[in-house]
């Protein structure tokens, strides 16, 4: 169904004079408003932060996007992870809160029972003018409900750590380096400066994910959310010829890689958030999704949020849209691998170069980060810069036309 064949009308909640707003404002169709920011939106509009949020999701539900790692329906959960209940939660469900403070929450960027599971009383407290007391009751719900932060013994946890597999780049020093390749249950980023090789790695792993284990692989399948229109196929088809396997077909590895393009920084978490059902689907279907990338994670926030008043929040989503990556990967033992681009700053001589310019937005939320520069000759610097398992080290690759290779 084209959704240009949808009236503004239909929106839940539009009646003729905003839809009349939004008409003079440019937004004269569903799928206008699905690539709407929220900010952009409301300002435009004059309409609330919280209706203008609700009305692009419900447009988003309608368009296709243009993958199949669409947000179409409702998400559904697992039946087979007990931790969960049989359907996603709403904040309304949570004891004490109304229509009133839901929408506080909402506004605040508390848009799932997780995202209120994982804050801080003080922070919830603040957002939707409750006392501490009760804003510690809600979150204590809230983790029950999640089955978040409660305590497993040390064998839960190791036998947890069995299952965690590893993703070859295929490169033997940076296999080494990792201690075998990327790890599933875990987040990566990688962040450097343009050009520093980003994308082309996450291309590599995109390829090298779906061979069998005995090669390096995963045998798994790919969701890659790109907000920088950089996902290449015909690279893809270049990188699979360079592995040099026998009946390596291009076309089969494309079909593997579910590729969104992700328009603001709420249609990024959206993807990510809705993407659970496309996850079942290729579990269904044998193929289990067993990379989840997004390049670029911070392109889209840091400049719907440049010169805004507006980090804390620009921070807390952040932190959301890792946490519903974390739970994507952590559920069908999946890798994250996230990109960051940053500016190297080269007027600090004494600590750490490789700090980036503007701080570190990601934060503390990857298992793993990877710091990537440029060096003589077209080699590629890949330093290990944080892990909770692994020693920090450096190694060094190259990109050529068949992808990543030794020096
Ligand atoms: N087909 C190719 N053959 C050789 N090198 C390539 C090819 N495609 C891209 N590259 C290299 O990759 C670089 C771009 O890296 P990229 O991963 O896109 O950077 P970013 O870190 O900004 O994502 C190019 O400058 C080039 O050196
Ligand atoms: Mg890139």
């Amino acid at each position: 169904m084209a959704a240009d064949a949808y009236n503004l009308e239909n929106i839940p909640g539009v009646g003729p004079t905003t839809a009349e707003k939004l008409r003079e404002a440019g937004y004269e169709s569903v799928e206008k408003i699905a690539q709407a920011s929220t900010t952009e939106l409301y300002e435009t509009a004059e309409i609330g932060e919280a209706t203008a949020r609700k009305m692009i999701k419900w447009c988003t539900s309608q368009v296709s996007p243009d993958s199949s790692a669409s947000a179409e329906a409702p998400v559904t959960i697992q039946e087979d992870n007990p931790s969960m209940t049989a359907r996603r939660m709403d904040i309304e469900d949570i004891p004490g809160v109304g229509p009133a403070i839901a929408e506080k929450l909402r506004d605040a960027g508390y848009l799932t029972v997780e995202s209120i599971a994982t804050t801080l009383p003080s922070a919830l407290a603040e957002a939707a003018e409750i006392g501490e007391t009760t804003a510690k009751k809600m979150i204590k719900w809230c983790r029950d409900q999640a089955d978040i932060g409660g305590f497993k013994t040390g064998t839960d946890v190791f036998e947890q750590r069995l299952k965690v597999k590893k993703l070859k780049t295929l490169v033997p020093e940076v296999d080494e380096l990792l201690g075998g390749g990327f790890e599933t249950q875990a987040i990566t980023e990688m962040y450097g400066e343009f050009g520093s090789g980003k994308s082309q790695i996450v291309h590599q792993m995109a390829v090298n994910v779906q061979l069998p284990e005995e090669l390096g692989g995963l045998g798994g399948s790919v969701i890659y959310v790109d907000t920088e229109n950089t996902f290449r196929p015909e690279r893809i088809e270049q990188m699979v010829k360079g592995l040099e396997v026998e009946d390596a077909d291009p076309k089969e590895f494309l079909k593997n890689i579910h590729v969104a393009r992700a328009q603001t920084s709420d249609h990024q978490m959206l993807l990510i958030e809705t993407s659970r059902e496309l996850a079942k689907e290729l579990k269904d279907a044998g193929k289990p999704v067993k990379l989840v990338i997004v390049d670029s994670l911070t392109s889209l926030f840091r400049s719907e949020y440049a010169g805004r008043g507006t980090l804390a929040e620009r921070q807390q989503k952040l932190n959301r849209h890792m946490h519903d990556i974390f739970k994507l990967c952590d559920e069908y033992n999946a890798i994250g691998l996230v990109t960051n681009q940053v500016q190297s700053n080269p007027a600090v001589f004494f600590g750490d170069p490789t700090k980036p310019i503007g701080g570190n937005i990601v934060g503390h939320t990857a298992t793993f980060r990877v710091y990537l520069r440029k060096s003589k000759g077209g080699k590629r610097i890949f330093k290990l810069v944080d892990s909770p398992n692994l020693p920090e080290g450096e190694a060094t690759f190259l990109v050529e036309e068949g992808g990543l290779r030794s020096c």
